[in-house]
């Protein structure tokens, strides 16, 4: 089986895009970063700092590396918190409860339309980048967290094809719709398309 570095630390990420993979007959393992990994993302979209975290593990790693910069991105807040969200609070929780108070004056579902938005860049040690695609998942942020699978955002994000939320869905559902898949599904046919 062949295999792929992907430039991340975070565990549910990788889960993912494995079970992804798996789904989709793509055979290829997923390698995690083997070295501490805390690249700088000082990228001003998605698309950037999936390219930074990218170069920087091909670079640590030796070979070419994919990356994913995802997030969530509320109307509302003016796109917040976007690029920032791994940053914008300390721990889940937080993260979570700060969201919902920042939405607290707009209770109607039209005024709480989200989207996650997923980057994701291939590049190589030199820093060429071989692809990159980015697709984002609508929904809206309810007022409760539901369901604990997931990570992240993933109890308030509320999508209507399952009238669930992200959280209440497992795997296979989550990796139908969501915006990590659907950037997935374009680098699923770049890799099919370059098999060497
Ligand atoms: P990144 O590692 O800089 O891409 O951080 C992305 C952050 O966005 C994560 O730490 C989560 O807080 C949030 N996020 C991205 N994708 C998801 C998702 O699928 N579900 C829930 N939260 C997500």
């Amino acid at each position: 089986m062949k295999s792929i570095v992907f430039a991340t630390s975070n565990e549910h990420k990788i889960y993912e895009v494995q079970s992804k993979f798996d789904c989709d007959n793509v055979d290829i393992k997923i390698i995690p970063v083997t070295q501490p990994f805390e690249p700088e993302e000082n990228g001003t979209n998605f698309l950037e700092n999936a390219y930074i975290k990218a170069f920087e593990a091909a670079k640590i790693m030796g070979v070419p590396a994919f990356a994913d910069d995802s997030g969530l991105c509320v109307d509302a807040l003016g796109g917040l918190p976007g690029i920032h969200s791994a940053r914008y609070a300390p721990t889940r929780d937080e993260k979570i409860t700060k969201l919902l108070n920042a939405l607290k004056d707009f209770p109607q579902e039209q005024e709480r339309k989200a989207h996650f938005s997923c980057a994701i860049s291939l590049v190589t040690p030199e820093g060429e980048e071989l692809f990159s695609t980015e697709s984002q998942c609508n929904g809206y942020i309810i007022k409760e967290l539901h369901g604990t699978n997931g990570f992240g955002y993933d109890p308030v994000f509320y999508v209507k094809e399952y009238n669930k939320t992200f959280a209440e869905l497992d795997i296979d559902k989550k990796n139908r719709i969501s915006h990590r898949a659907l950037a997935l599904n374009n680098f699923i046919k770049f890799i099919k398309n370059n098999k060497s």
